[in-house]
């Protein structure tokens, strides 16, 4: 099978990791790629949101499967412009990454699939939003409708902290269009966990769970992030919790997204809130999450392409596939700055003493080849550290061990991932 893979961050390099492993492959193209994933795959000069020169390319290698990491090619319509020209996609068309790219859909969605989720309502007059919060109270959750790169959310614990968010999306626009509308939500508590599924527009099978770190600093202190580390499994997320997963959410709504006409194949990354009645859904996103793909993709046992191309194809009947009992954990290492401003350029050393970390795995994220041929930093997360390990402390000090390793002055990570579990 040929396969391009789209993306070129630590996501995309543990799906090449798995993908350049499978006997089924003939040939693997990543495009744009990054210096982790060359040692698996041949990078392409094309962006990853190009979708007529993406397209192009499928066809002129006569690519078997494209593979799509990120969130914006699908909302823009890779997959269905692929589609179009006869090429298998793994990943939604661009009428089903709605449940990614509208939290209004998505919650219209959920509400008509009967799944659990916070009580919502939403707006498109400030006033009208103002009103609301007020009738109903602090703690609040204002959200952007539309996608704001992670930063559109805010958890207001005053009334005048949401009054403030609603004037920052709606009026000054802070987000630009994704404000317009916005989801105004019932504020949940409990610990939050990542599960993942993979779809075929009618079936789902059930991946794995990881738990995420979202703020910047240890403590879960400082500004969101796209993810700082993660680890899976998640102790307090239980065979009998994925079940109930599966029938109350992941299942409901493919035969709703199903009955809209947008069947939804590709992975579903359900973000749940474990409150004390039940799982409750916060989020979807219509890929893997980053860095928990890193996560799961050290767990998994077992051949990841023929199960991307039976959802591509629409069949995921016969397919299965097997997860260690080990937990994985990965650490992300960013440039200091992150997640602001960032400087670029740094040279970072000690890679390969990290790799060779018993149990250990380096992922590239944001780095690039400098002019000599030396690996530097070309991003904000620029590396993720993983191990796994007979059990997840032995885990966490693989990583951290393989991070002390590392030689990048430039660069800084979080100290406590998985802390929660530990
Ligand atoms: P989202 O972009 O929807 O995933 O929201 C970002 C973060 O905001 C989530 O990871 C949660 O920590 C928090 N959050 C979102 N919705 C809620 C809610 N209804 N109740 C409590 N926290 C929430
Ligand atoms: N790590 C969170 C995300 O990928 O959206």
């Amino acid at each position: 099978m040929k396969v391009l893979l789209v993306g070129g961050g630590g996501r995309e390099h543990a799906l090449a990791w798995r993908i350049a492993g499978s006997p089924a492959l003939t040939a693997l193209w990543c495009a744009p790629g990054n210096p982790g994933i060359a040692a698996h795959a041949e990078c392409v000069a094309i962006g990853a949101e190009d979708v007529p020169a993406l397209v192009a390319f499928a066809q002129e290698k006569a690519v078997d499967l494209v593979v799509v990491g990120p969130e914006a090619p699908l909302t823009l319509g890779l997959a269905d412009a692929l589609r179009a020209a006869g090429i298998a996609c793994f990943g939604p068309d661009a009428a089903a990454a709605r449940l990614e790219g509208s939290k209004a859909f998505t919650k219209e969605v959920l509400d008509a699939a009967g799944a659990p989720t916070a009580g919502w309502a939403r707006f498109d007059d400030p006033a009208a939003a103002r009103d609301y919060v007020r009738a109903q109270g602090a703690p609040i959750v204002v959200k952007a409708d539309g996608l704001a790169a992670g930063k559109g959310v805010v958890v207001a614990a005053t009334v005048a902290e949401a009054e403030a968010a609603i004037a920052d999306l709606m009026e000054s626009r802070v987000h630009g269009e994704a404000g317009a509308s916005v989801v105004i939500e019932e504020c949940l508590i409990g610990e939050e966990a990542s599960f993942f599924a993979l779809c075929d527009g009618v079936r789902a099978l059930p991946l794995a769970a990881a738990q995420d770190h979202k703020r910047v600093g240890d403590g879960d202190t400082g500004p969101n992030t796209g993810g700082m580390g993660a680890y899976s499994p998640p102790p307090a997320f239980t065979d009998a919790l994925r079940d109930e997963v599966m029938a109350r959410v992941v299942d409901p709504v493919l035969a709703e997204m199903a009955r809209r006409g947008a069947p939804f194949r590709g992975v579903l990354f359900v973000g749940l809130m474990l409150t004390a009645t039940g799982p409750r859904v916060i989020e979807f996103n219509v890929r893997f999450g980053d860095p928990e793909c890193q996560a799961l993709m050290m767990r998994l046992r077992g051949d990841l392409l023929p199960a991307l191309a039976a959802s591509a194809a629409g069949d995921l009947s016969g397919v299965s596939l097997e997860w260690s009992d080990e937990p994985s954990l990965v650490v992300v290492v960013a440039a200091r700055g992150y997640p602001g401003a960032v400087e670029k350029g740094g040279r970072i050393g000690g890679l390969e003493a990290a790799a060779a970390v018993p149990g250990a795995r380096v992922f590239h994220a944001g780095t690039a080849r400098g002019p000599d041929g030396s690996v530097v930093a070309a991003g904000g997360r620029v590396l993720g550290i993983g191990a796994a390990a007979p059990d997840l402390r032995a885990a966490r000090e693989a990583a951290y061990r393989a991070v002390d390793a590392l030689d990048w002055p430039g660069g800084f990570c979080r100290r406590d991932i998985a802390h929660r579990a530990l």
